[in-house]
């Protein structure tokens, strides 16, 4: 098994950085498209044999460090009875929008048969792996933001209305949303996932006090929820530069950096006690190569051969990203990327 990625997560020195991508399995990659040309993507997600197959695609074709299991951050709302649709280039929309109070009693806490079909799909990866398998959910906040806008937002307006006129119903709901992704992650790390990520995507467009007050008492009571599990567990957000700290401090071992602050200046705010993972932009994936290893170098760099580096992008791997070049970029992290061993 190779195990640079779980060393690298707890800080431990590594002979080379670990690499993985974000979105690494999806519509960047032919096979995958080839796969959702006969099957939706929730039909997907819920046949443990294609999502098995679907997350190992990458796996093969990138020669990554970790494998993530193929799902997306708002499947575990299906589990609390919330009707929800992928919808092909906008991203998930759901049913019946939450607008306040009265829909707390339409969320029914998830139980351990919601996520049959998750367990299933571990239970082949373990067969099929030898890099660790990282599962995954989305944050109560981002999670509070496809239910509360009712599908992707460029101002989450109707999300910080609710946190700003009705506290005890915002509260309220984080803290049923905290239960639904500490559920699932539960569920993913007992059948046998090796480390998890909580994606808090879109909590970067709050500001920091609104963000420690209103949002991470429940990111929080997610990531310690995990404790005893001992996986690593990795926090991650996009344009939470004036956040990582207290990213950090919500109890992850992992924090995600996007790729607006430059990886040393990450470390500073995240100190020394957390492992950092990034940040090349995705968008520089879609340039030359000299380009894209230019950007990598510059990542690698920054870092310094100082343990507890994970390399990856800032956010996820872009539809239109050429393979052939993640596959390069591997190989460049793999012969150029020293982590403090
Ligand atoms: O490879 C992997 O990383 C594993 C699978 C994975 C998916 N979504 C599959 C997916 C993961 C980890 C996610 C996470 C996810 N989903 C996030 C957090 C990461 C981030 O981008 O910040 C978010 C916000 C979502 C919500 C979501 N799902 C959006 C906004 C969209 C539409 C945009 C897009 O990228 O297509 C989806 C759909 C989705 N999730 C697809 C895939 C492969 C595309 C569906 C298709 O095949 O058409």
């Amino acid at each position: 098994m190779n195990d640079l990625f779980l060393r690298a997560c707890r800080r431990e020195p590594v002979e080379r950085v670990p690499v993985w991508f974000m979105r690494q399995a999806g519509r960047a990659l032919p096979e995958y498209r080839a796969i959702r040309e006969k099957a939706e993507m929730f039909e997907i997600i819920r046949t443990p044999e294609l999502a098995a197959e679907v997350t190992l695609q990458p796996v093969r074709r990138l020669g990554v460090d970790a494998a993530i299991l193929f799902s997306d951050i708002v499947a575990p709302l299906e589990a609390t009875g919330v009707g929800v649709e992928l919808r092909e280039g906008i991203g998930p929309v759901i049913d019946r929008p939450f607008r306040g109070a009265d829909d707390l009693a339409r969320l029914r806490p998830p139980d351990a048969g919601d996520f049959g079909h998750v367990i299933e799909t571990i239970r082949i990866l373990r067969r099929e792996l030898d890099v660790p398998l990282i599962g995954f959910a989305g944050a109560p906040f981002t999670l509070a933001s496809y239910l509360v806008e009712g599908g992707p937002t460029r101002t989450y307006a109707r999300t910080k209305a609710l946190m700003y006129r009705e506290p005890e119903t915002w509260a309220a709901l984080l803290d049923r949303l905290a239960d639904v992704s500490l559920a699932s992650l539960r569920a993913q790390v007992d059948a046998g996932a090796a480390a998890v990520q909580l994606f808090d995507s879109w909590a970067g467009v709050l500001a920091p006090a609104d963000y420690e007050r209103a949002v991470l008492p429940a990111s929080r009571k997610v990531l310690t929820g995990l404790a005893d599990t001992r996986v690593p567990r990795i926090h991650f957000g996009v344009g939470t530069g004036e956040l990582l700290r207290l990213m950090a401090g919500a109890g992850a071992d992992v924090v995600g950096v996007d790729w607006r602050v430059p990886l040393d200046r990450a470390r500073e705010r995240v100190g020394d006690g957390v492992a950092v993972q990034g940040n090349l932009d995705p968008a520089a994936c879609l340039a030359p190569w000299d380009v894209v290893a230019g950007a990598a170098r510059d990542v690698l760099q920054r870092n310094a051969g100082r343990p507890g580096h994970v390399f990856n992008l800032g956010h996820g791997v872009l539809p239109e990203t050429n393979p052939d070049t993640l596959a390069r970029l591997v190989e460049l992290v793999h012969e150029e990327g020293r982590g403090g061993g």
